[in-house]
């Protein structure tokens, strides 16, 4: 069975598709098979990953109708195997609907349950707001993993994201948070290092020892398509995630 992360914090901004579009392709570079699910209306991680989120079959169908399956769309990056489940705008219509069915929380489990044993992990993208489809990941998943940036601001979100686990554990008793990731860290500001220093102490080895630097290269791969495996410049970002990637395959 596939360990499956959900990369959440209702926070916009924050990091998640980055950290969603790059850990995937560091994970599959680990030797893992990786599928990433692109569960927010932007499509940002869609994009991010070059695929047209015009005409591709989304998430959404497979949510509304049991019988469809989830598209799948394989990514060439250059690491190893790593598929998509693509979004559109269509996925908002989709949250919307779903309220009616039954079982709605549960619809993209049962749908990763049919998957069994075709990956080793699969990581879902969420969107900024604890709607129904950052739900159906938190309750699709055993971990979840919580971006966050290094700002005052950041606290209130750690503790938004705490909450909603807690209500979560109601229908996902074994959902667990895997680790705080400081996802775009700029250490040349006091606030930030106060803010990490404090995050450190308060959370412990929650907080994962890797730290993602703010790094041009990361914004403009994104920018253009492509994650940061391969993209000239790009050394020290890859060096991040690949440091990252073992963190996340120590802790399961
Ligand atoms: N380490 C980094 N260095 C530089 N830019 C970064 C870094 N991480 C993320 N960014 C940029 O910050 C912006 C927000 O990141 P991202 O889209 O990953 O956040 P998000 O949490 O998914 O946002 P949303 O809540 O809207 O889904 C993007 O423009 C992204 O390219
Ligand atoms: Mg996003």
């Amino acid at each position: 069975m596939a360990i499956v992360i959900a990369v959440a914090n209702q926070k916009g901004g924050v990091g998640k598709t980055t950290t969603t579009a790059n850990l995937g392709p560091s994970l599959a570079k680990h030797g893992r098979r990786v599928l990433l699910i692109d569960m927010d209306p932007q499509g940002n991680l869609t994009s991010a990953l070059g695929v047209s989120k015009v005409g591709a079959d989304t998430v959404a169908d497979a949510l509304l109708d049991r019988h469809v399956r989830l598209p799948i769309v394989p990514i060439s990056n250059g690491t190893g195997r790593v598929d998509l489940v693509p979004a559109s705008l269509a996925l908002a219509g989709a949250e919307a609907q779903l309220m009616n069915k039954l079982g709605r929380e549960m619809r993209l489990r049962d749908q990763l349950a049919q998957l069994d044993s075709s990956y080793d992990y699969v990581l879902i993208d969420t969107p900024p707001s604890l709607g129904l489809l950052t739900i159906n990941a938190l309750v699709a998943a055993q971990r979840v993993l919580i971006p966050t940036e290094a700002r005052f601001f950041s606290l209130q979100g750690l503790q938004m994201i705490e909450e909603s686990i807690e209500e979560v554990l109601y229908l996902n008793p074994k959902l667990e948070v895997i680790g705080i990731l400081l996802s775009k860290l700029d250490r040349r500001l006091r606030e930030e290092k106060q803010v990490t220093e404090y995050l450190r102490e308060r959370w412990g080895a929650r907080v994962f020892a890797t730290e993602i630097g703010t790094n041009s290269k990361i914004l403009e791969a994104a920018s253009t398509g492509k994650t940061v495996f391969g993209y000239p410049g790009a050394e020290r970002a890859v060096e991040g995630y690949v440091r990252l990637a073992e963190e996340v395959l120590r802790r399961g």
